[in-house]
């Protein structure tokens, strides 16, 4: 327990760091922004797309029991913010072969404000175990 606390701070401490891409993002405005992404996403499980619970951190394509196309399971990133910022902008071209069929968002401050959000509810011990 006493490690799990201290990655969580830890964690915490690296999500409000000064050099964080999406410092300037509004959470508030991200949740909003993810109802986009829920037609096909959750965050505590597998849907259509894998669950985002622990996506900071995570390997693209690794989240046990999901059946990622091999593109993505090629696609050799660790999720943070540039890695999703880059992504969430035009998956389609970025990740070729990706079946996520979604054309992305283009305007960088709502990128910014989806990560700020995804940022704290990937993370938030209430929703994910
Ligand atoms: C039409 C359904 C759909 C929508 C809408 C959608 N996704 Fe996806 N998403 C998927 C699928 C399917 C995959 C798995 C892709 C693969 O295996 O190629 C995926 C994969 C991902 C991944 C990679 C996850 C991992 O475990 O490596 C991220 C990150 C992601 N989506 C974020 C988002 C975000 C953020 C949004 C909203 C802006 C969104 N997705 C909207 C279907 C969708």
């Amino acid at each position: 327990m006493k490690i799990l606390a201290m990655s969580l701070a830890f964690l915490t401490l690296l999500a409000s760091g000064p050099t964080a891409r999406a410092a300037d993002g509004d959470a508030g405005r991200g949740e909003e922004i993810y109802q986009r992404c829920v037609a096909c996403h959750a965050l505590a499980q597998n849907r259509v797309g894998p669950r985002h619970c622990g996506l900071f951190g995570r390997k693209a394509g690794t989240v046990k029991g999901y059946q990622y196309s091999a593109a993505m399971k090629k696609y050799a990133v660790t999720w943070d913010d540039a890695a999703l910022d880059h992504f969430i902008e035009n998956p389609l071209k970025v990740v070729p072969g990706t079946k996520m069929g979604y054309a992305g968002i283009k305007d960088p401050q709502e990128r910014a404000d989806l990560i700020a959000y995804l940022k704290k509810a990937t993370s938030d011990p209430k929703t994910c175990d």
